[in-house]
């Protein structure tokens, strides 16, 4: 693999303001895209919430898109995802495909579809990223990308790709399509709290969804549907739910990527082996070279008390998002508060740009219109380096030992692997500080 990964440490050492935006290139004269007004064809692969939801904000994206392939590991998830975006979007599903089982997903990036949304279990995510860029496919990609060192080099690779391709990849952090928070990190980005000394970003949150086991299940089919709770297919909660707000951390940060990592971690209240392997509770320390530290931690255990959200103190202020309560707020010496907190629903403002719409239907809107205007956005680069954060943190805190970026992107240790059937048993260990070897 042509992967040179000190070139990628360098560069992203060197992160500006211009390239945590959607960057664009200009399409050639024969791009296909060209003033094109086509009718674009949408496949789903991952039917799951995530990816309905995804598919129907697609559908809203444009006015001239349809829903015409599906795809993933059940069939009762593409029947009862396509019932929902059908009773929503009646005139734009027109599917011609449904695709089941671990080969789904090549065979819908080699129908006849423009855009594929890719929204299964992180752990397929590399693969199949990979076949939508060699398809040509232009791409909405949920986070994370990755679950570990080798696949975040297989989608560094792909994104690089994308973007030689003039693909479109957009990237499922949705807060960088949140327009309260574009203006406060474009502030602290300008230098309005001054030089970032610290950072803290939590994501404290309940338990999640578990499905009980039906005798008609193998053991794979049980870990499948129960996927956030196996590191080898969700990652861990750090890399799988977290990583919104160390990708938030990272966008404040200039998407610098910090030298050194120091992470804790382990699983209190979740100790049914019903939870798989993963843990419960995240604390890492990031280090970056300009002496500057971010405290991130997270936590998925009910009856705590809940935080989500990122703060960053400068020598000349403090800026505070909040996720939860929706403050995005500066103080010191330029102090500014967004004020507009507008429902984002209203279409024709939107339109005429006096408001914006959601984050998660904003991710489209952009993607349909990057395609529609000929000029490709790309994502990968940023979003891999916040992959990389989240995984690089889960290694510290699952071997207990200070690791330096450079490692993580670089460990061999796969967690996945590679051919899986429904027969498949696969198990890895809970990891153990102090036990458990960094690889
Ligand atoms: N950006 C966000 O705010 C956000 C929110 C929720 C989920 N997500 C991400 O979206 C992704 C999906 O999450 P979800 O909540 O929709 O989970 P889900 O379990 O509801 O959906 C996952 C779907 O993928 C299917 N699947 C499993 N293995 C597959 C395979 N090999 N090929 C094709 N399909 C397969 C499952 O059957 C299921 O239908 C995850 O990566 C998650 O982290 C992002």
């Amino acid at each position: 693999m042509n992967f040179t990964r000190r070139s990628f440490i360098k560069t992203a050492g060197a992160a500006t303001l211009a390239s945590v935006i959607p960057t664009t290139n200009i399409l050639s004269a024969e791009s296909p895209w060209v003033a094109n007004s086509n009718t674009l064809k949408i496949g789903l692969i991952g039917c799951g919430g995530r990816g309905t939801g995804a598919a129907m904000e697609a559908l809203n994206a444009d006015e001239n898109v349809v829903l015409v392939a599906m795809a993933d590991a059940f069939a009762d998830q593409i029947e009862s995802s396509l019932k929902t975006i059908k009773e929503k979007f009646p005139q734009k599903v027109k599917i011609a495909n449904k695709f089941v089982g671990f080969d789904a997903y090549q065979k819908l990036v080699d129908s006849d579809v423009d855009v594929v949304l890719l929204a299964a279990p992180p752990a397929f995510r590399p693969s199949h990223l990979e076949a939508a860029v060699n398809a040509g496919k232009h791409i909405f990609c949920e986070k994370p990308f990755a679950v570990d060192g080798p696949g975040l080099r297989r989608v560094i690779m792909a994104a690089q790709k994308a973007r030689e391709k003039s693909i479109s990849l957009v990237c499922g952090f949705c807060w960088r399509y949140h327009q309260p928070k574009r203006e406060t990190f474009n502030r602290v980005l300008d230098g309005q709290i001054g030089t970032i000394l610290s950072a803290e970003a939590t994501y404290d949150t309940g338990e999640l969804w578990f499905k009980e086991r039906k005798n008609s299940w193998t053991d794979m089919e049980f870990k499948l549907r129960n996927w956030l709770y196996y590191n080898w297919l969700s990652g861990d909660h750090i890399v799988e739910q977290a990583i919104h707000s160390i990708d938030m951390l990272q966008w404040g940060m200039g998407d610098v990527l910090p030298v050194r990592v120091v992470g804790t971690g382990g699983r209190q209240k979740r100790t049914d082996p019903k939870y798989g392997n993963v843990y419960d509770h995240f604390s890492v320390v990031y280090e970056y070279a300009s002496g500057a530290k971010a405290y991130m931690r997270c936590r998925q255990q009910n009856n705590t008390t809940p935080a989500y959200g990122v703060e960053f103190v400068g020598n000349e202020g403090r800026c505070l998002v909040d996720c939860r309560t929706g403050e995005h707020s500066i103080i010191g010496k330029n102090p500014w508060k967004y004020s507009d907190e507008t429902k984002f629903t209203d279409d024709q403002a939107y339109k005429s740009k006096t408001v914006s719409r959601g984050m998660y239907q904003a991710e489209h809107d952009e993607l349909f219109a990057s395609i529609r205007n000929n000029s490709p956005i790309n994502d990968g680069e940023w979003a891999t380096r916040s992959n990389l954060l989240a995984l690089a943190g889960r290694m510290s805190a699952y071997s207990g030992q200070a690791i330096s970026l450079e490692q993580a992107l670089c460990s061999t240790e796969k967690f996945f692997p590679d051919d899986i059937t429904f027969d498949t048993k696969y198990d890895l260990p809970i990891a153990i500080p102090g036990e458990t070897s960094f690889k």
